[in-house]
């Protein structure tokens, strides 16, 4: 299995909850290199360019202002098959349905407020982590 990079966000419902520290310790814990990390806050604007996928769906103008409504941190990640690997610690999308054990089920509130994000393909982590950190911070 090759080594590979995902992009992650600790969504501002966690920042905002105080779980940033014990998410970074998962990370570790669970053999993630951290290779950037940076404490942001996204105007409506760079949520919607980066959500961009989603224009079309009806929970876009929730999620881009939930998205722009408090500091966040986001994450390039580096481990072998890391995109998998970071999908399956968040857990499902939804919070209520994501197993035990898991980021989303441990911190998450609602399918809205579900306490991480993360890459779904390597076309996506390749435009997610070039949207927030330049070449050389990697
Ligand atoms: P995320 O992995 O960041 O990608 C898109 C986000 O849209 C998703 O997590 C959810 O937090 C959010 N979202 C809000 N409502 C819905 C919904 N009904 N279905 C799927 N995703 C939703």
């Amino acid at each position: 299995m090759s080594t590979e990079r995902t992009f992650a966000i600790i969504k501002p419902d966690a920042y905002k909850s105080g779980y940033t520290g014990r998410i970074l310790a998962r990370i570790e814990q669970e053999g993630f290199t951290i290779r950037a990390m940076r404490l942001t806050y996204l105007s409506k604007r760079e949520a919607e360019g980066f959500y961009a996928v989603h224009r079309e769906r009806p929970f876009f103008g929730g999620l881009t202002d939930f998205m722009s409504s408090g500091p966040c941190v986001v994450l390039a990640l580096e481990a072998p098959d890391a995109i998998k690997k970071w999908r399956a610690l968040m857990g499902a999308t939804d919070p209520a349905k994501a197993e035990a054990g898991t980021l989303r089920k441990e911190f998450g509130a609602s399918i809205g407020e579900n306490a991480t994000h993360g890459s779904d393909a390597p076309e996506t982590a390749a435009f997610e982590l070039g949207y927030f950190f330049r070449g050389m911070e990697l």
